[in-house]
């Protein structure tokens, strides 16, 4: 039987830094969890992303607690070597300390390792330093945070201008400062990723933030071209995964209509009393089957 890979541990991230890349990518379910962690994952993040990969909505507003435990489970059982962070869904931490480190624990009692929450204004980090008090390591997330969609006006480049870089340093070092053990950049110039990388004491993983990162993160369904909605420029596709599946059932429907799916010997069962059968029946008699309600 194969041996159980040891599962890489929070503190192990963390000495990542300026050492080794590490690799990241998201998932949702059992089987995309079980082939992220055999191509050798270190972080599987099952992400919020999925309101629009998986469950065809615009934005990730719509996606609950409930959900995200739902897929957290199925990618818990299929992950062995991979730290699991959960992605806290938009409201699960906005409305108090208390409401935020109880959903924290709940993605806990489902399998994950971690959390991710999004921002890096005061309120967050009173939310993040409470759920950390209770034992819970904490990735941070800042630049494009698609749970502000609304206040950001769009999926759109952040830290562009100097205000806003400096902002953004600025919660990265608060978040540093809190405890999180690594922080996602997403979308924001490289040349800020860079700077922000070099002055924190954490691993910066990134997502459309240049190569300066300690890491990077795609999304599964972006990744393998499963998703056909809008992708951003800082995707890169390694393969058209949509389109082999297409085929296969397109070619699966084919030997339906034209009958040699299933066939007779392979892919069908035999009564060990075939002849009984049609000496009760006869030939070519049909049986009439019980009309569903
Ligand atoms: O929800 C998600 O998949 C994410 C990653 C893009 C970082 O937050």
């Amino acid at each position: 039987m194969a041996e159980t890979p040891k599962r890489i541990t929070v503190p192990a991230i963390r000495a990542m830094k300026g050492e080794k890349r590490i690799g990241m990518i998201t998932a949702y379910d059992y089987p995309s969890a079980k082939v992220a962690d055999a191509a050798g994952s270190d972080i599987i993040l099952v992400g919020d992303s999925l309101g629009m990969v998986v469950l065809g909505y615009a934005d990730t507003l719509s996606v609950t607690v409930d959900d995200m435990l739902h897929h957290t489970r199925a990618v818990a059982r299929g992950a062995a070597r991979a730290i699991v962070v959960g992605d806290m869904p938009y409201l699960s931490y906005h409305v108090s300390v208390e409401e935020s480190v109880r959903n924290a624990g709940r993605f806990i009692q489902t399998g994950a390792q971690a959390v991710k929450v999004e921002g890096g204004k005061a309120s967050r980090i009173r939310a993040i330093e409470a759920i950390l008090d209770a034992e819970i390591p904490v990735m941070g997330h800042i630049g494009l945070t698609p749970q502000s969609v609304n206040a950001l006006g769009g999926f759109k480049l952040q830290g562009k201008n100097l205000d806003d870089a400096r902002r953004l340093v600025d919660e990265a070092l608060a978040l540093d400062q809190a405890g999180c053990f690594s922080i996602v950049l997403e979308c924001v110039p490289s040349e800020l990723a860079a700077m922000i990388t070099e002055r924190v004491s954490i691993p910066t993983i990134g997502i459309g933030a240049g190569p300066s990162c300690d890491g990077q993160v795609l999304v599964f369904h972006d990744l393998l071209g499963i998703y056909d909605g809008h992708q951003a420029r800082f995707v890169r596709r390694y393969a058209n995964i949509a389109d082999d599946m297409r085929l296969a059932i397109e070619h699966y429907l084919n030997d339906v209509r034209n009958g040699s799916f299933p066939d007779d010997q392979k892919e069908s069962f035999h009564a060990a009393s075939a002849d009984d059968l049609r000496a009760l029946y006869g030939e070519g008699v049909v049986i009439e089957m019980p009309k569903a309600q």
